[in-house]
């Protein structure tokens, strides 16, 4: 495995992240297919023994069974200091009125939430899972810079969103002397190599701001890693992944094909080869997984080290036309 530091910060990552929102109670929240306490347990264990240290979850995940199974998993296979736990904020966790979004009533509660459920006195990144509209990003900004000086975050982080909401929020941040630890340190944003809007405005002002960039759903929710009409028990039942896929169905199916050609001719998972392209990105930090089947772990470390040339890089970018802007 390789670590790298997460944007500016000296924090060191494993290039691969373990997103853990397919493991929590498939009957609480939106994720239908989400793998039971006992049948999640050997992927954070497989993860360690890759070198994976880095782990990515949510608040909203299965109704905060997730961030259980996590912290519970990673209580018994390695020392806290050794891992480097993110968690969300900002989805619907009650129905009454501040049961939602990023309200300062609503933060300092959550993050207490999420340390309870989670196991630990510290987040390593706290996010925020997209923006509240019903609430200034001052008042965010504020409460999220004192869940850091209260020592129950290290770094913070931010998620979908508009390149220019992003910016107002970075430079509110510098402004009001929120200081270099707590000015958003990294970007959960959607791309793969069949979405890649990102690459007009959030990459380059990530680039430019030493953010790291931490993508969502990098292998298309599964469409990048088996064959074009292959379905899945997940793919069957990810409602909000059948809604991102749907605009650009002949030029998508083209970039398949292209990594299906690219997986064969080089006697590897598909997965790796699009993993692989991302991981070439300079801007890139580290994709966010999912991992359904232990072998999907191995083929995501495996991707680390796979190098691929410019033309087969050619090769599955060329028929990528713009998509709608979609996700947040
Ligand atoms: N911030 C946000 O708004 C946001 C949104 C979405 C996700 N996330 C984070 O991103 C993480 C990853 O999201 P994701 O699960 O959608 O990512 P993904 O990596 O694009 O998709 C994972 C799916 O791809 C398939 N897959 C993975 N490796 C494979 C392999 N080697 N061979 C064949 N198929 C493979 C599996 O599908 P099957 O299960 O169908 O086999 C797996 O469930 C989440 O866990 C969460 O932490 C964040």
């Amino acid at each position: 495995m390789q670590y790298v530091r997460l944007g500016k910060t000296g924090l060191k990552v494993s290039r691969i992240c373990l997103g853990c929102m397919s493991y929590g109670v498939s009957e609480r929240g939106s994720h239908p297919w989400s793998l039971p306490e006992d049948q999640a347990r050997p992927f954070f264990k497989r993860a360690v023994e890759l070198g994976i240290n880095f782990f990515d979850t949510a608040n909203v995940y299965s109704d905060g069974t997730s961030e259980e199974f996590l912290g519970r998993a990673l209580r018994d296979l390695v020392k806290r200091e050794e891992v480097v736990i993110a968690t969300k904020v900002h989805g619907k966790m009650r129905d009454d009125p501040n049961g939602r979004g990023l309200s300062r009533k609503a933060i300092l509660h959550e993050i207490d939430a999420s340390l309870a459920r989670l196991g630990t006195d510290y987040v390593d990144l706290y996010q925020i899972h997209r923006l509240d509209h019903d609430t200034p990003i001052e008042e965010t900004l504020e409460a999220l810079h004192d869940v850091v000086k209260s020592g129950k975050a290290r770094h913070l982080g931010a998620s979908s969103m508009h390149a220019w909401q992003f910016a107002k929020a970075l430079y509110l941040a510098d402004r009001n002397g929120c200081g270099a630890g707590t000015r958003f340190v990294s970007m959960q944003n959607h791309y793969n190599l069949l979405y890649r809007e990102e690459e007009r405005e959030m990459m380059p002002l990530c680039a430019d701001q030493g953010i790291g960039v931490i993508p969502w759903s990098p292998l298309a929710r599964g469409r990048l890693a088996r064959p074009w009409q292959a379905a899945t028990p997940r793919s069957e039942s990810d409602e909000f992944g059948k809604t991102l896929y749907t605009f650009a169905e002949d030029s998508d199916r083209r970039i398949v094909e292209g990594v299906a050609d690219i997986a064969r001719s080089r006697n590897v998972p598909m997965a790796q080869v699009a993993l692989a392209w991302m991981l070439h990105k300079p801007f890139i930090t580290a994709p966010i997984v999912g991992a359904t089947k232990m072998q999907h772990l191995d083929d995501a470390a495996s991707a680390v080290s796979l190098k691929l040339m410019d033309d087969e890089i050619r090769r599955i970018e060329e028929p990528y036309v713009p998509h709608p802007v979609i996700g947040f």
